[in-house]
């Protein structure tokens, strides 16, 4: 994609967005989202991965006032992590915390994503959004991130888990930034995502202003490339920075 078509692509993306996108809604599980939200209703969230990212972001959203299932291959580990956070939060199984949510953050290490895919795409195909903070890092992960990397992180997510509503985000900022981004006040911190589908950006853009930061969208699924740690756009930055960044790559 060329540069001013990133751009543009966003810029679409946006109008689409704050234009009420109802007719883009109908007969998609989107609808279903907007009609049981209503748009500003809380939407049930649940994590796949429940450590640095999953735990943190999913906190976050508990403290926005959604419900949020924590899940786990070992759930009765979560328990003081869901204790902490009140009424909002529970703990399940990764099945219970697909079955449970109308939008889902996948948080695993990127080894685990071919049998996430196995497991768990068709589920995860009925969902709206399936945000992907997911990065492939060879020195973890082994060969599937050689291969996710070489691919481009987007594309070989949408490989793995074929037929599901992927937004990249989160990728490319540290755990540890979070808390005290989502609680400053003044200019909001700019959050580069990367989607194909304009009904799972919408949520996904939500959920990323809620807890304090701008979405940026640059692009589709394949430029989730370049969500990642130590590329040009990982980082604290303004909005407009990560636009400028975004529009020089391709
Ligand atoms: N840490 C950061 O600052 C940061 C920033 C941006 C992106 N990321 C990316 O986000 C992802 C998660 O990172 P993290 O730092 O949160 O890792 P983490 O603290 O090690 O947590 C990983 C979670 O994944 C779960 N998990 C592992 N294998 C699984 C499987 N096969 N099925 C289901 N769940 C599985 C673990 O749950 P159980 O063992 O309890 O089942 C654990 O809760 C990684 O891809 C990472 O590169 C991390």
């Amino acid at each position: 994609m060329a540069k001013h078509d990133v751009v543009d692509f966003a810029r679409r993306n946006f109008i689409r967005i704050a234009g009420g996108a109802a007719a883009l809604l109908a007969a998609s599980p989107q609808a279903v989202l907007a009609a049981s939200t209503g748009g500003e209703a809380p939407l049930k969230i649940g994590t796949i991965g429940s450590g640095r990212i999953g735990g943190t972001f999913g906190s976050l959203w508990v403290k926005t006032g959604h419900p949020v299932m924590f899940s786990s291959r070992h759930p009765e580990k979560l328990k003081d992590l869901v204790d902490g956070l009140g009424p909002l939060a529970r703990a399940g199984t990764v099945e219970e915390a697909i079955a449970f949510a109308d939008v889902v953050l996948l948080a695993v290490p990127y080894h685990a994503m071919p049998q996430v895919g196995k497991d768990y795409a068709s589920a995860l195909g009925r969902k709206a959004l399936v945000i992907d903070a997911t990065n492939p890092i060879p020195r973890r992960d082994g060969e599937i991130a050689d291969w996710a990397l070489k691919k481009g992180a987007g594309a070989a997510s949408a490989e793995l888990l074929p037929g599901v509503r992927i937004v990249r985000a989160f990728n490319a900022i540290g755990y540890a930034r979070l808390p005290e981004i989502a609680e400053r006040e003044g200019d909001p911190v700019g959050m580069p995502i990367a989607g194909d589908d304009a009904n799972a950006i919408a949520p996904a853009s939500k959920l990323v202003r809620e807890i304090g930061f701008e979405p940026v969208v640059i692009g589709p699924l394949v430029m989730g490339k370049h969500l990642l740690p130590r590329q040009p756009l990982a980082g604290v930055r303004s909005p407009e920075e990560v636009r400028k960044i975004a529009a020089t790559l391709n």
